[in-house]
Order: structure tokens, then C-alpha cells, then sequence
């Protein structure tokens, strides 16, 4: 069964930007599309570790800041010849809140 926290206003989170949001179970980089879609992915680049709420937001895809590889927002894999995957959670928008769920959140704990 999902369990939906709310993590943030989605007006805190800038258009084509992204915000870390620290739950009591783990941060997580929440993402805002210009269409206002929102995607939640661990905040570390598979690559080297770079922060990826640092990164610029294009469609529904992310560019690392440290080495310009591309994510996409809604699997979390890699674009183009680089390969690797960021961890994607469910995230949805309800009444101008951003809500993610805690049982994935959870797993991702347990993981670690
Ligand atoms: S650390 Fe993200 S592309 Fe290198």
C-alpha cells in the first residue's frame, strides 16, 4: 500500500529547476519540469557523484553540472552512449503540494 508524504509546495520548487527535499527516510532531488510534471531521483550522478538538483532541467531530462551526462526524469537512465541509472521514486502533485511515497522511500533506506 502506498503511504504519500508531503515533501514541499510544488510553487518551492522553480520551473525547470529542482529542489532537495530531506525526508525523515532520506533525501531525495524533487524536479519540476516546464509543464509541471514532477519527478523524485536520488540526488548523486551514477557517474561520480555529482549533484543532480544542480543540473539543468530540459523536457523531461536532467544534465549533470559536474560532466554534462543526461538523465532522464522518468527512468533515471542515461542518454545517449553513457550508461548507468539514478534511482526514480514515485512522486505526484495534489492540490499544489508535492507528495512522494514513503514505502519506496523506505526501500531505498533498507538499501543503503
Ligand atoms: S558526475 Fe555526473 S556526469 Fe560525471
Amino acid at each position: 500500500m502506498s503511504t504519500w508524504i508531503d515533501v514541499s509546495a510544488l510553487d518551492a520548487i522553480p520551473r525547470r529547476g529542482a529542489r532537495v527535499v530531506k525526508t525523515a527516510l532520506g533525501c531525495v532531488a524533487v524536479f519540476r519540469t516546464a509543464e509541471d510534471s514532477v519527478h523524485a531521483l536520488d540526488n548523486r550522478c551514477p557517474h561520480k557523484g555529482g549533484p543532480l538538483a544542480e543540473g539543468i532541467v530540459h523536457g523531461a531530462s536532467v544534465t549533470c553540472p559536474l560532466h554534462n551526462w543526461v538523465f532522464s526524469l522518468e527512468t533515471g537512465l542515461a542518454q545517449g552512449a553513457d550508461e548507468g541509472r539514478v534511482a526514480t521514486y514515485p512522486a505526484r502533485v495534489e492540490g499544489g503540494r508535492v507528495l512522494l511515497d514513503a514505502a519506496f522511500l523506505r526501500g531505498r533506506v533498507a538499501a543503503e
